[in-house]
């Protein structure tokens, strides 16, 4: 379980506010009904200093989820990106993560968001290994859960929206419940959609797939990395619909997300998925995230933010 560690100033619509004084009251609209947007965004220690991964990626699609939900966003991608990385010096961080949210406050008394206003907050605390440092290395024990992620058109999947989370709330309860570290759902065809907060990875005879994007699952950004590392790396990648007894014949699986990284999956539904360890493709593609996402190698992609660097241009 990881509970939060409080850093010491939180960025609140343009100016800097403590910690303890990022507050909203009980009747805001995000609370009362899920529409706060949000995002998870890493950043590593490198050898320039702290690097925000693909920060600009994660902002627009903040953005994105804004509009989706008619909320009116008052700053640039360029000016966020400013703040957070403002946000990372302040704190004194090195390795941290980053939650840039997007409210809707107190005002409106129903459903109609409207009378309530849009307020950002951009918090940021240390955060180990989402699964634990175990999993990272020896895989993480998985079943497939019995909710399902929402259907195409029911709400935007590839909105990052607080009232998203609820089904991914029951996913990860249940798998807990049962003696799971992490589950997999299912989307409304029966078909494998992704886990609580990853996408889902399956390594067989040297190619590697992932299911689409099919309105049932969040675009994740360490996706996008992992699927480009990957052709990079020369093997052959698909995304296409996948059952579910696909995962059984596996010889690899993994999840990935910003909190979760590139964690393996030793077992799903208590079947050893390969030999039981972390699988060969697996290792080279979570080493080689991990090493450009901690400055040691060419970040060729340029998806790191220097944080010093963009201090230095922007002062
Ligand atoms: C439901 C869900 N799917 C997938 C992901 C992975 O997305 P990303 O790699 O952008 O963090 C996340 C994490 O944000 C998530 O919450």
């Amino acid at each position: 379980m990881a509970k939060l560690n409080s850093t010491e100033w939180i960025w609140r619509d343009g100016e800097f506010i403590r910690w303890q004084d990022a507050t909203v009251h009980v009747l805001s609209h995000s609370m009362q009904f899920g529409s706060s947007a949000f995002e998870g965004i890493r950043c590593y220690s490198t050898p320039r200093g702290p690097a925000i991964f693909r920060l600009e990626d994660h902002l627009q699609r903040l953005l994105n989820s804004c509009r989706m939900y008619r909320m009116e966003m008052r700053y640039t991608v360029d000016e966020l990106v400013a703040a957070n990385c403002e946000l990372v010096e302040r704190n004194g961080m090195d390795a941290c993560y980053l939650r840039p949210m997007v409210i809707r406050g107190y005002g409106a008394a129903g459903m109609v968001p409207f009378d309530s206003p849009v307020e950002v907050y951009l918090p940021c605390w240390p955060w180990g290994a989402y699964l634990g440092d175990h999993a990272m290395e020896n895989g993480a024990d998985t079943c497939v859960s019995s909710w399902h992620r929402m259907a195409p058109n029911t709400t935007p999947s590839m909105a990052k929206i607080a009232g998203n989370y609820l089904g991914g709330q029951l996913i990860k309860m249940e798998a807990l419940a049962n003696g799971f570290d992490e589950a997999i759902a299912l989307g409304p065809d029966g078909m494998i959609s992704e886990g609580s907060g990853q996408n889902v990875f399956i390594v067989h005879r040297g190619t590697v797939y992932t299911t689409p994007l099919n309105g049932t699952l969040l675009p994740g950004i360490t996706r996008d990395s992992i699927l480009t590392l990957a052709r990079d790396a020369g093997l052959e990648v698909k995304e296409m619909p996948l059952q579910r007894d696909f995962l059984y014949a596996a010889d690899e699986v993994f999840l990935t997300g910003t909190a979760s990284e590139v964690t393996p999956v030793r077992s799903v539904d208590k079947l050893t998925i390969g030999a039981g360890r972390m699988g060969e493709v697996t290792r080279m593609l979570q080493r080689t995230f991990l090493d450009v996402a901690h400055g040691r190698a060419d970040d060729k992609y340029h998806w790191l933010c220097h944080v010093r660097a963009e201090r230095a241009v922007a002062t």
